[in-house]
C-alpha cells in the first residue's frame, strides 16, 4: 500500500482530518463515526452544526449498512452509477448519528470512483464524512493546491490526486421519500436517473430537506459575479468603470484584460469552472461577468453552479 494512504488512514483513525481527491471535487475527510473528529471538521469548514454531511465508502454493500431501508431504486442507481459522482439520501441506520445527519432521519451516502479515494476508503474500512474541502460558502476545490490555499495548516494531510475530472459536486438524489427527487444536479443527469429507474424523478421540491447546497450564495467567489446573455456581454463590459473579469466562449471586447475562454461542451466546461472562477477572483476586479451558456438540459448542472456563484 502507498505510504501516504496508510498514513492517511492512520490519521483518520486517530480523529484527524485528511483532504482527498474525488472525481467530483476534493473532500475534507473525517471518521464519520467519531463525534470529536466530525466536530473539528465542522469547525475547520466553518459550517453550521445542523448541516448534514455526505458519508463516503469504498463499496456499495458497506454504504448500505448506514441505511435502515434500501429501496430497489437505491440498488438500481448504485449498480448503474457507483462508483461515481452520485450521492443517495436514504433513511439512516443507527450507524448514522445526529452529528452526521444534522439531526435528520436520513443520511447521504456515496461511493466515489477516484482511485486515491477508493484506496483510502478501503484502507480505512469505514465511512468517511467529507464535505468539499473549502471554507463554507466558497468555491469547491478541484486540485490539492486549491485545498492548501483554502485550509492550509488546519488539515493534517492533503492527498494529491490531480485535477478533479468532473469538476462540480455530485448529483444528489433523495430516495427517502415516496418519489425520487434530485436535490442537486450534477454530471449524472435527471434523464439518466429516470432511465435507470424507469420512473419519473422530480427536481428539487420546495419541502426538500435542509442541505447547504440549497442556500443562496453558495459556491461563490468574493468578487461579485453576474451571468450575462451573450448578446449583452459587450454592452455590460462597457458600462463597468473599473477592471472587469470575463468568462466567455469567445474573446470579449479587446479592452478586457482578464478573461478566460470556456469550452462549448458542458462536461469540459464543468471540469474547468471552479479553477477558472478562482483565477478570475484573484484578479480583484469590480465584477466577474459570465457569458451565459444555453438553457438546455445538458447545461442544467453548470447553470446551477453559475447561478449560485452569482448569489
Ligand atoms: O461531490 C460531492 O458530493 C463532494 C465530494 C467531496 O464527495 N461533497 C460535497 O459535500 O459536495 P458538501 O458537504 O459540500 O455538499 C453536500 C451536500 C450539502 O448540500 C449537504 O447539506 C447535502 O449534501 N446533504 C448531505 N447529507 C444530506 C442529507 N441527509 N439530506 C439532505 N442533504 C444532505
Ligand atoms: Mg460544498
Amino acid at each position: 500500500m502507498n505510504r501516504d494512504i496508510a498514513r492517511a488512514a492512520q490519521l483518520l483513525r486517530a480523529g484527524g482530518l485528511v483532504a482527498f481527491p474525488t472525481e467530483t471535487v476534493y473532500g475534507l475527510g473525517a471518521d464519520a463515526s467519531n463525534p470529536q473528529a466530525v466536530a473539528r471538521l465542522y469547525a475547520v469548514k466553518r459550517r453550521p452544526a445542523d448541516h448534514p454531511v455526505i458519508v463516503h465508502f469504498d463499496i456499495t454493500e458497506r454504504a448500505f449498512t448506514w441505511a435502515r431501508d434500501v429501496p430497489t431504486a437505491a440498488r438500481r442507481l448504485a449498480k448503474r452509477f457507483w462508483p461515481g459522482p452520485l450521492t443517495l439520501i436514504l433513511k439512516r441506520s443507527a450507524l448514522a448519528r445526529d452529528f452526521i445527519t444534522g439531526g435528520q432521519d436520513n443520511v447521504g451516502v456515496r461511493v466515489p470512483a477516484h482511485p486515491v479515494a477508493h484506496e483510502l476508503l478501503a484502507a480505512f474500512g469505514g465511512g468517511i464524512a467529507a464535505p468539499s474541502a473549502n471554507r463554507f460558502g466558497l468555491v469547491s476545490p478541484t486540485s490539492a493546491a486549491h485545498v492548501r490555499a483554502d485550509l492550509g495548516a488546519d488539515v493534517d494531510l492533503v492527498l494529491e490526486g490531480g485535477p478533479s475530472e468532473v469538476g462540480i459536486e455530485s448529483t444528489i438524489v433523495d430516495l427517502s421519500r415516496a418519489k425520487p427527487v434530485v436535490l442537486r444536479p450534477g454530471k449524472v443527469t435527471a434523464a439518466e436517473i429516470e432511465a435507470a429507474l424507469g420512473e419519473a424523478v422530480a427536481e428539487k421540491a420546495s419541502d426538500a430537506p435542509r442541505h447547504s447546497g440549497g442556500l443562496e450564495r453558495h459556491y461563490a467567489p468574493r468578487t461579485p459575479v453576474r451571468l450575462v446573455p451573450a448578446y449583452r456581454l459587450d454592452r455590460e463590459i462597457a458600462q463597468l468603470k473599473d477592471k472587469v473579469a470575463v468568462l466567455a466562449f469567445s474573446r470579449p471586447d479587446e479592452r478586457v484584460e482578464y478573461w478566460l475562454r470556456m469550452p462549448r461542451d458542458p462536461q469540459a466546461y464543468a471540469h474547468k469552472l471552479y479553477a477558472a472562477l478562482r483565477e478570475l477572483d484573484s484578479a480583484q476586479c469590480e465584477a466577474i461577468l459570465i457569458e451565459a451558456p444555453p438553457a438546455t438540459p445538458e447545461w442544467v448542472a453548470v447553470l446551477d453552479r453559475l447561478r449560485r456563484a452569482c448569489g
